[in-house]
């Protein structure tokens, strides 16, 4: 085991530790809080990753990919961890990618009133975003992240072995977040070892969320990228994840600030250069309707003023209101 790093997420009286390396998650039973009697494990079957909270534990399985992130899947993790008598002075360790952690950590939000949990991110993107900064939530038919909570987790530990068994897919897509760190303050995270580089990217969200924990401002910048991915994703039918249609949409929103003249061609290149070396998509898939893709910018429930949008700019990446149709549409026409 190497801890590489323990990144202070700065919260008062809720301050945690994200601790990245191999074998982080050997920590867990240290980090468990004091009192807690016993440990209700949530995971999915496909995880493959044993935890050892080092108290009495049960392990529940959500169901597979994103429909654990379901009310129905809250429900029935509620009603089996009251049948097995777990009370406010338990713990909940989540084990798992994004959909885990955010169902994980929203079960805990609400489980009697709340309880305490530790995330175990095992994907690239849960490890440098999903799990970090207190986020939970479900999905609803009507779109993704629409019931949730902020609720801080206790620890988070990014074990970077369980990155070794991950589909290249799955690297894919959290090398599209790892892609948006560049331009929120991540330029030294180039050329960078995988671990130091989820370090990196661990201490710049610690940051921000420290900041701006419930998104009143700055943590905004954190969605950099995410109007078009949202727009892509809420769209169905295409085959991109999560941090693959971030990396479209950094371009995408590098596009829109140029034809706001709020940066230069070289500027826009360096978005491009910086997605290609991660080995993401710079181009928009076919077949995506620009129209479409418009309304549902407008739909996105971050849109407070007229279409807000995070763009980068003369004073860095910042949210943008009011920015007008012709420029997404030019800048739509740029990534075909
Ligand atoms: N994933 C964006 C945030 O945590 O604020």
């Amino acid at each position: 085991m190497s801890d590489l790093a323990a990144i202070r997420v700065d919260l008062g009286d809720r301050s945690y530790d994200v601790h990245v390396g191999p074998g982080v998650r050997e920590l867990l039973g240290s980090v468990i809080p004091p009192g807690a009697r016993r440990a209700a494990v949530i995971t999915q079957a496909r995880v493959g990753w044993s935890v050892d909270p080092g108290i009495d534990h049960a392990v529940f399985e959500a169901a597979e990919g994103e429909a654990a992130k379901s009310l129905s899947e809250v429900e029935r993790l509620c009603r089996a961890m009251a049948s097995a008598g777990f009370t406010r002075a338990d713990v909940i360790v989540a084990v798992g990618g994004g959909a885990v952690t955010d169902l994980a950590g929203f079960v805990a939000a609400v489980y009697h009133r709340g309880i305490g949990y530790v995330s175990v991110p095992t994907t690239l993107l849960a490890q440098v975003d999903a799990a970090i900064g207190g986020k939970t939530g479900v999905n609803l038919p009507e779109g993704k992240n629409l019931v949730g909570a902020f609720w801080q987790p206790r620890a988070v530990l990014c074990d970077t072995a369980t990155l070794a068994t991950l589909p290249e897919r799955e690297m894919r897509s959290g090398r599209g977040e790892l892609a948006k760190y560049h331009f929120i303050g991540g330029e030294h995270l180039d050329g960078l070892r995988l671990e130091e580089r989820i370090a990196g990217a661990v201490a710049i969200k610690a940051a921000v969320v420290a900041d701006d924990e419930r998104e009143g401002g700055r943590r905004a910048v954190l969605n950099y990228g995410h109007t078009l991915a949202h727009a892509i994703e809420t769209e169905g039918g295409y085959d991109l994840r999560h941090g693959e249609a971030v990396a479209v949409g950094l371009v995408y929103a590098a596009e829109v600030a140029r034809a706001l003249g709020r940066i230069d061609e070289a500027r826009v290149d360096e978005h491009r250069r910086v997605v290609a070396s991660y080995d993401l998509p710079l181009t928009l898939p076919p077949g995506l309707d620009d129209d479409a893709l418009i309304d549902s910018f407008r739909r996105d429930k971050k849109a407070v003023a007229g279409l807000t949008m995070v763009l980068d700019g003369p004073d860095g990446v910042e949210p943008v209101a009011g920015v007008p149709e012709p420029a997404l549409r030019h800048a739509l026409a740029a990534l075909r």
